[in-house]
C-alpha cells in the first residue's frame, strides 16, 4: 500500500501506541483486500457495544486502548437503556459491566449516540467516504444517500474512527458499485409500510447474498429503504443496494442491467412471510425508528391500552423531539427504550416469540434472543399488543 508520510509517522509510533495498532490493522486489511491506499472518511459508525454481544474480552481488548477519536464517530446500540435499565429488568451485574464498557468509549471520545439511524442524527452525504459497522446501517448509507463504506468489523471502524483513515477498496471504489443481479417485484402494494419491506428484504437476502441488487417495481419511502436494506444485509450480506429511480446513484449512473440474472418475487411470495405464530410481546424499532414511525405508532396507540408487553426503540435524540408521542404511546403501556435494542439486549431474552415489523430483527431474534420471531406490518404489531 502506498501511505502518505502522515501515515508513516502513525505507523511509526509517533502518535501513540494505540495508533501505531490500529494502523497495523488498517494497513493490514487494506493489504489483504488490495488496496493502493488509505482514503479520509468523513465519519465512523462503531458496533461491539453491547456487552451482550462482545464480552470480558472485547471489554478487555477496548480498554487496552488510549487515543482519541479524531473524525465524528458514534456508537452502535447497547445492552441497555441507560437511563431505564432497571424498568428493562436489566441485572445490575450485566449492566455494571454495560457501563464499563459506554465508558470506554466515551473516552475514545466515541460520541454515546447508541444508534444503528446515525443518519437521522447528522449529515451525511452523497460520495462521501465513511468507516461504518452495523450492517444496517452501512446499507442505508451506501444506498439510500450514496455515501460510500465498507461493512466494517467493530474493531476497524473504531481503527478508522481514531486514525481518521479507511483502506480505499470494495465498496469505497465506484467501478464497485455497479448492481450485480436485478430483482424485478411484481404487484407491491400502493403504499407498503416498513413490515412489507422487511418480508422483500428477507427473501431477497437469501437469494441475493453478497451480491448487489437492482430492485424494480416499487418504490419506497426512506423508511421503506431503511427496512428492505436491513433486512437484505441480515438474511444476505447485502451492503448495497439500488432501486431503479429512487435511490440516488440510479438516478446519476445509466446501470446497466442487461445480462443480469434475474430473480422475480410477487405480492402473495412476499407476504407468505408473514405468520400467525402466537407471541408472548411486540417489539417495534429494528433498525431504530425514524420520526415519522414513532409519530405513527402513537397514532395507532391513541385511546388503545397494551395487553402484551409491547416495546419501541429510538435513538435518544429522536426520542427527546417527540415528548407528546412518547407520552401516548407510554400511556397505553408500551414503553419506549433509547440505546438499545430488541436483538442486542437480553432484556427480550424471557419470551418464547415475538412479535416484530421488522425484516432483520426477524431473523436475527432466534439465534440472539432464543426466541421465535413473527414478523407483520406496523399495524398489524400494534394491533397484537393491544387486541
Ligand atoms: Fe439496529 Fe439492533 Fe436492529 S442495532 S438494526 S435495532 S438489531
Amino acid at each position: 500500500m502506498q501511505l502518505d508520510r502522515d501515515d508513516e509517522r502513525v505507523l511509526a509510533g509517533e502518535f501513540g501506541e494505540t495508533r501505531q495498532r490500529l494502523m497495523e490493522l488498517l494497513v493490514g486489511l487494506g493489504t489483504v483486500f488490495g488496496a493502493e491506499r488509505l482514503v479520509p472518511i468523513a465519519s465512523a459508525q462503531v458496533s461491539g457495544a453491547s456487552y451482550k454481544t462482545i464480552g470480558d474480552w472485547g471489554l478487555e481488548w477496548l480498554s487496552s486502548l488510549d487515543a482519541r477519536a479524531v473524525v465524528p464517530a458514534v456508537l452502535n446500540p447497547v445492552g441497555m437503556d441507560l437511563e431505564r435499565w432497571h424498568e428493562m429488568g436489566i441485572d445490575p451485574a450485566f449492566a455494571k459491566k454495560q457501563e464499563q464498557v459506554v465508558e470506554v468509549y466515551r473516552r475514545l471520545g466515541i460520541r454515546l449516540e447508541c444508534t444503528c439511524t446515525p443518519y437521522y442524527l447528522s449529515m451525511t452525504h452523497y460520495g462521501d467516504h465513511l468507516a461504518w459497522s452495523e450492517s444496517s446501517a452501512v446499507c442505508y448509507a451506501n444506498s439510500a444517500i450514496g455515501a460510500r463504506t465498507n461493512r466494517e468489523g467493530g474493531p476497524t471502524a473504531l481503527a478508522a474512527a481514531l486514525v481518521g483513515k479507511t483502506p480505499f477498496y470494495g465498496l469505497h471504489l465506484v467501478e464497485n458499485r455497479r448492481p450485480t443481479v436485478v430483482v424485478e417485484v411484481e404487484g407491491a402494494p400502493a403504499a407498503p409500510d416498513g413490515g412489507w419491506y422487511g418480508a422483500l428484504g428477507v427473501l431477497a437476502g437469501r437469494e441475493v447474498g453478497a451480491g448487489c441488487p437492482f430492485l424494480r417495481g416499487i418504490r419506497p419511502t426512506r423508511d421503506g429503504l431503511k427496512s428492505l436494506g436491513a433486512a437484505m444485509a441480515a438474511t444476505g450480506a447485502v451492503a448495497l443496494f439500488h432501486v431503479d429511480r429512487i435511490t440516488p446513484e440510479a438516478r446519476v449512473f445509466p446501470f446497466e442491467t442487461e445480462g443480469l440474472e434475474t430473480i422475480t418475487f410477487g405480492a402473495e411470495e412476499i407476504e407468505a412471510v408473514w405468520s400467525d405464530l402466537p407471541v408472548e410481546a411486540v417489539a417495534i424499532g429494528c433498525p431504530h425508528c425514524s420520526e415519522e414511525e414513532l409519530v405513527r405508532v402513537a397514532e395507532l396507540l391513541v385511546g388503545k391500552r397494551t395487553t402484551k408487553p409491547l416495546y419501541v426503540f429510538a435513538a435518544r435524540r429522536v426520542i427527546a423531539a417527540h415528548p407528546a408521542e412518547v407520552a401516548t404511546i407510554e400511556r397505553s403501556g408500551a414503553r419506549v427504550y433509547a440505546d438499545t435494542c430488541m436483538v442486542v439486549s437480553p432484556a427480550l431474552e424471557r419470551y418464547g416469540a415475538v412479535m416484530t415489523n421488522s425484516g432483520k430483527a426477524s431473523a436475527y431474534m432466534p439465534s440472539m434472543c432464543g426466541a421465535a420471531a413473527r414478523l407483520a406490518t406496523l399495524e398489524d404489531c400494534v394491533a397484537e399488543a393491544t387486541s
